[in-house]
């Protein structure tokens, strides 16, 4: 993918993963146009930086399909979709907001890219190139104790990317699936400081050098392949005791 003649559209980067990588895109010459909820921050994102902007709450379908207008009628030239807006908020079935926290995970988490998707889709399909990239994670194939619902949510993203390529391929949108690692970012609360995570600025340059790769599918960096492969190459239960020391 040529990074540089691009117009991307990002909710969820207001912060971590999704502002470093609008930051990259933007350097190397492409427009991008970021949303979010937090539209203090989309302003000053938009002062310091020159990003277009929207508020978008992902979670609200009115919302999504307010700001995909919104978006198209000041770009209509956007070619490329980010569903990067996530959520992980840890969970434990035994406790009462256990429901409440699950079913919010799968709103933003599931439906959320499902809504975008299906709001973008064909306008991205009447492009001469364009693409969907979703954003799944190592958790889609390796479990962490506390968070089933963010596991599940992934797992989800992993498959409805792989089966969406499926269908789109012959259009001309590509579908390419961005599976982090741990990454230090404020997902979590503390995570930014988690020294076994890596550093975000690691993380994206190699993002965007995978993104930029002949054929890009599924971007998967160095330090993802352990828990993405774990199941086929036979090491699934060490994976899963090796990322959950307690149980
Ligand atoms: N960091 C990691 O270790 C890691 C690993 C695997 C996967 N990921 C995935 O990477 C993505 C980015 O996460 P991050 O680590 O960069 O965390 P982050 O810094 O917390 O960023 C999350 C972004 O999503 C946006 N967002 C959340 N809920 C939203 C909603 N309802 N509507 C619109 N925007 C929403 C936030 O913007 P507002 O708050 O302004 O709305 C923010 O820009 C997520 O999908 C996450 O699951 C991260």
């Amino acid at each position: 993918m040529d990074i540089s003649t691009r117009v991307f559209f990002i909710p969820g980067a207001t912060s971590g993963i999704g502002l470093a990588l609008a930051l990259r895109l933007k350097a190397a010459g492409s427009t991008v146009i970021i949303g979010g909820r937090r539209t203090a921050l989309l302003d000053q994102l938009a002062d310091e930086h020159g990003f277009s902007t929207v508020r978008i709450d992902t979670a609200d379908p009115v919302s999504v399909l307010t700001a995909r207008d919104q978006v198209l009628a000041q770009h209509p030239e956007v070619d490329t979709l980010i569903t990067m807006a996530g959520i992980m908020a840890a969970e434990d079935v035994h406790s009462a907001d256990f429901l409440a926290t699950a079913e919010n995970t799968v709103i933003t988490n599931v439906l959320g890219p499902v809504r975008l998707i299906a709001a973008f889709v064909e306008h991205l399909q009447a492009q001469e190139d364009a693409a969907i990239i979703t954003v799944s994670s190592g958790l889609a194939h390796t479990p962490v104790a506390a968070f089933p619902s963010y596991n599940g949510s992934k797992a989800f993203i992993h498959r409805f990317t792989e089966t969406l390529r499926l269908q789109l391929s012959g259009s001309p949108v590509q579908v390419l699936e961005i599976v982090p690692p741990g990454v230090r970012t404020d997902l979590t609360p503390g995570q930014a400081d988690f020294e076994h995570f890596l550093p975000l600025d690691t993380f994206v340059d190699e993002v965007v050098t995978l993104l930029q790769g002949q054929n890009a599918s599924e971007i998967l960096v160095e330090a993802v392949k352990p828990m993405r492969f774990a199941e086929a190459n036979g090491e699934y239960h060490e994976m899963v005791a090796a990322i959950n020391p307690a149980l």
